[in-house]
């Protein structure tokens, strides 16, 4: 290797820069809108990586074992291929009639090559007010299973930035309702932390790609950071 290739920090801090929120919409499903659309083939290798993707993205950090379902990892994954995103698109605004018409839902599955759900299972939080309120303790461990699922979520986007994918980790809106979770079949009692869209980068007409607001607000020189020195004795 001759000297100047870049280092593994030089790679891997380069993959954290180049990671950038873009929200892919189109008004129509792909097929529909294009002129250049991946072939089945290559729609089946990207489809792979993402697989594999979702698969490594596993070696997050994780402090405590959630012990749900004989898994120790506090997130649950889902992964919604191609054609399920375009189904769910054209359902949307039936399943959901009380949703403005402009919601982009429909618009981003409609130009998303796969979407990958990622949720965190709480241990001791409950919706139910009736229920005890968590103990600190109980709190800070549900603190750390959702700080492991970001992790989890971190991983994925970096490493299908790498492979040349977008990435777009959107709240999810209404993949959040019990009514979708059941209309995609999700069976487990997880909270959905990101609903991750994947661009594939195919160039078509009719797309328009949204860059997240907060992309400029980064503070200059890390005004966040503070160098320490010496306790206070
Ligand atoms: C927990 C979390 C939830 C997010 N949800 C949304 C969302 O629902 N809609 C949205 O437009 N962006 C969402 N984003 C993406 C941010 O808008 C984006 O990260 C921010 O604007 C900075 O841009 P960058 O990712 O390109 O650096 C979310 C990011 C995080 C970490």
């Amino acid at each position: 290797m001759s000297s100047d290739a870049p280092t593994d920090v030089q790679r891997i801090t380069a993959i954290i820069k180049q990671r950038q929120t873009f929200k892919v919409l189109a008004s129509l499903p792909s097929s529909e809108t294009t002129a250049q659309s991946l072939t089945e083939v290559q729609h089946a290798a990207a489809d792979a990586q993402v697989v594999q993707a979702i698969r490594d993205a596993g070696w997050a950090p994780f402090h405590y074992d959630r012990a749900a379902g004989g898994m120790a990892e506090p997130w649950r994954v889902e992964w919604v291929p191609r054609a399920m995103c375009r189904e769910v698109a054209a359902h949307f605004f039936d399943w959901f009639d009380d949703v403005k018409p402009s919601n982009k839902l429909p618009s981003m599955l409609n130009a998303c090559g796969s979407l990958v759900l990622v949720s965190w299972l709480p241990q001791f939080a409950s919706e139910d007010s009736a229920a005890d309120s968590p103990s600190e303790k109980q709190r800070q461990i549900d603190e750390e299973h959702l700080a492991a699922t970001s992790a989890y979520v971190q991983n994925l986007m970096l490493i299908l930035t790498a492979h040349g994918f977008g990435t777009y980790w959107s709240s999810g809106g209404q993949f959040r309702s019990e009514k979708m979770r059941r209309k995609l079949g999700v069976d487990h009692d997880g909270r959905l932390l990101a609903a991750v869209f994947v661009d594939y980068q195919v160039e078509r007409d009719s797309v328009e790609r949204l860059p997240g607001k907060l992309r400029e607000r980064r503070s200059p020189g890390q005004q966040w950071f503070k160098s320490m020195d010496h306790p206070r004795v």
